[in-house]
């Protein structure tokens, strides 16, 4: 007798329902949460389960906190209605389900709002350790318990705010050629900047470094090597240095920043702003990471 394939539910990358999606160009859709598997739900409580440890010891307290004011269920990928009933109140942030990539100005134009993009495809159950892509494990369980903080919630609000001052910048520039090139470098150090701090950021604390980036805390290797590492070199963040500090995304992060509150984040965030209009950030360091055209064209029609 013939074997019944399992059903695809809701993974990363053999979803039907996100290929449909996109193929119909929907970008904003619901969560179908009766697609998700048993073998969706497993992905979640394994994730779920081996992470625990990782929390307690090197994660901000923020972050704990928020992990509890959420409710989050060990056993079952988590409703994003039922996340964003007890997000809500707390700072008016809520995740919004999408089916991919979102374009860098929609991207941050959300945050301004208090949305958050979020991915609702798991990774495949059997290949839990290393994904390129984010999925529902980074973004709920990596990102949104740090959205239950009012002061980091500020800092992202105003990475919308910053989003908002690059597209008026470019906005009156004739020449094509150098729109282009002051767009693509702002957009490269606003990226860069959230990579270094809110995917990957760590923070300074009477009980020695903590992290709070959201690529660390959705990874059991990652988390351990950003603190205990001797092959990582981890400096006080400097505005100047991060703008034009490339990055890889498929290996561990060999440098690493650390900030000393989101109050300070927050305060950096309207550094960079004041950087942009100054237009300090109009030639930062070519290199990664590569700005799409679907990102530029994002800012110029929005
Ligand atoms: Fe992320």
């Amino acid at each position: 007798m013939a074997q019944r394939a399992t059903p695809p539910g809701l993974t990363t990358t053999k979803s039907p329902f996100i290929e449909q999606a996109q193929h119909d160009g929907q970008l904003y859709i619901h969560q179908p949460y009766e697609l998700y598997t048993s073998e969706n739900h497993m992905a979640w409580r394994l994730l779920f389960a081996r992470m625990g440890e990782y929390w307690q010891r090197y994660a901000n307290p923020h972050f704990l906190k928020g992990v509890e004011s959420l409710c989050l269920d060990p056993n079952r990928v988590p409703r994003l209605d039922d996340v964003n009933r007890f997000l809500c109140p707390l700072t008016g942030f809520r995740a919004k389900p999408v089916s991919g990539y979102v374009p860098a100005f929609l991207f941050f134009d959300c945050l301004r709002n208090r949305e958050f993009p979020t991915t609702i495809t798991i990774r495949d159950a059997n290949s839990l350790n290393y994904l390129p892509e984010p999925d529902i494990f980074h973004d709920i369980a990596g990102h949104v318990p740090m959205h239950t903080d009012a002061a980091f919630a500020e800092a992202l609000v105003r990475f919308g705010d910053c989003a908002h001052t690059a597209a008026e910048l470019v906005a009156n520039i004739s020449d094509e050629h150098e729109q282009a090139c002051r767009l693509t470098s702002m957009i490269t150090a606003m990226a860069r900047f959230f990579w270094f701090t809110i995917e990957f950021g760590l923070m300074e604390s009477c009980d020695g470094l903590k992290v709070y980036g959201s690529g660390l805390l959705s990874s059991h290797g990652e988390i351990t090597h950003a603190i205990e590492s001797p092959e990582v070199q981890r400096y006080p963040i400097q505005l100047e240095w991060v703008i034009n500090q490339s990055f890889e995304i498929h290996h561990y992060q060999p440098l690493l920043f650390t900030v000393q509150s989101f109050d300070h984040l927050f305060d950096l965030v309207g550094e960079l702003e004041k950087w942009m209009r100054a237009g300090k950030l109009n030639n930062v360091a070519p290199g990664e990471p590569q700005i799409s055209e679907a990102d530029l064209l994002s800012f110029l029609k929005h």
